[in-house]
């Protein structure tokens, strides 16, 4: 049994305001269903980060600036392929770099390397599965080849800002002087378009949250019935805040019979499941001062829906 998972599930489901992490979405099939959010027009971020990445290579390699051979550190790869139009840049160019993804997910570490074998045969690959700052901490302190870290995807979003400080101030300790991170942010932007990206009306999302119970059914041999819960989301444009929601649609008790609890939901009642956070381009700037890089850049989408920020240290 996965423990931490467990300890989680049974601390978020007795507070008296319940909570269950993001970070559990995906399983193999939340990470499917991750997919299909991905593919819908809706969900602008990926569109606007893949636009950055495809015509704007050339600016962010020239901006970053090192001698070559040097590292290019993806955390968080998965096998979305969101780096490919980088890596092919940088192949096409005969720009000398290895690429090392990092994922805690073997399979996904494996399809990606596999797909970008076949798509960029003289790419130099080095996947890495495993727990970032592990890594991080062994490979890329010991080096003295220059790495340029990529968090992207505007994963940064799911972290409180004080938490979110916290874990680009860990990527700044685990970097050395000179090591650039190319950070994707959902930016700001007119709120209904932020709104319709995660309450979708083909009801993707819907689906996306509901797979946590059914994973706790699964893992906890759990009985709750998806059916009488529902999904809400609310995007608070003043502080950039998505916050998503499981709805109770009824009195019900739900037993997790690995865990021995059962769990009490009042009608209406709500489970938080996620934070989705959007910064102003200032407030990026923030982020970075307190977390000891310099801006270089911010690599904008031409409609300026999301960025690619480059940091240095
Ligand atoms: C993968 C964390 C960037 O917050 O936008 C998509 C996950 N949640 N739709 C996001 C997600 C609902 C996504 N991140």
């Amino acid at each position: 049994m996965n423990t931490d998972f467990a300890n989680d599930v049974i601390e978020g489901l007795s507070s008296k305001k319940k909570h269950l992490s993001s970070k559990y979405f995906y399983d193999d099939i939340g990470s499917r269903i991750f997919q299909e959010i991905m593919n819908m027009p809706e969900y602008y971020l990926t569109d606007s980060e893949f636009e950055i990445l495809s015509l704007q290579a050339k600016q962010i390699i020239a901006a970053v600036n090192f001698d070559t051979p040097f590292n290019i550190v993806e955390l968080g790869a998965g096998d979305g392929f969101k780096t490919f139009k980088l890596l092919e840049y940088l192949v096409n160019n005969e720009i000398e770099f290895h690429y090392v993804p990092v994922d805690i997910s073997q399979g996904a570490m494996d399809s990606l390397t596999k797909k970008l074998k076949e798509k960029l045969p003289n790419l130099s690959i080095h996947p890495r599965v495993g727990d970032y700052f592990e890594i991080l901490s062994k490979e890329n302190v010991q080096t003295d080849i220059p790495s340029l870290l990529l968090f992207l995807g505007g994963n940064i979003g799911n972290y409180p800002e004080k938490e979110a400080v916290n874990l680009l101030q860990l990527f700044n300790d685990n970097m050395k002087k000179g090591d650039a991170l190319l950070l994707g942010v959902d930016v700001k932007k007119n709120p209904i378009i932020v709104q319709n990206a995660y309450l979708d009306k083909h009801g993707i999302t819907k689906r996306f949250n509901l797979n946590l119970l059914l994973r706790i059914n699964k893992e906890f041999d759990g009985d709750f019935k998806v059916d009488d819960f529902d999904f809400y989301c609310h995007y608070d444009p003043i502080s950039g805040d998505v916050k998503s929601y499981i709805v109770s649609l009824r009195n019900q008790k739900v037993a997790l019979k690995k865990l021995d609890v059962m769990v009490d939901f009042k009608y209406d009642e709500l489970i938080w499941t996620e934070l989705s956070k959007k910064y102003s381009l200032e407030e990026i700037d923030v982020l970075a001062v307190q977390s000891n890089f310099k801006v270089v850049n911010h690599f904008l989408d031409c409609k300026h829906y999301f960025t690619d920020t480059l940091l240095i240290k």
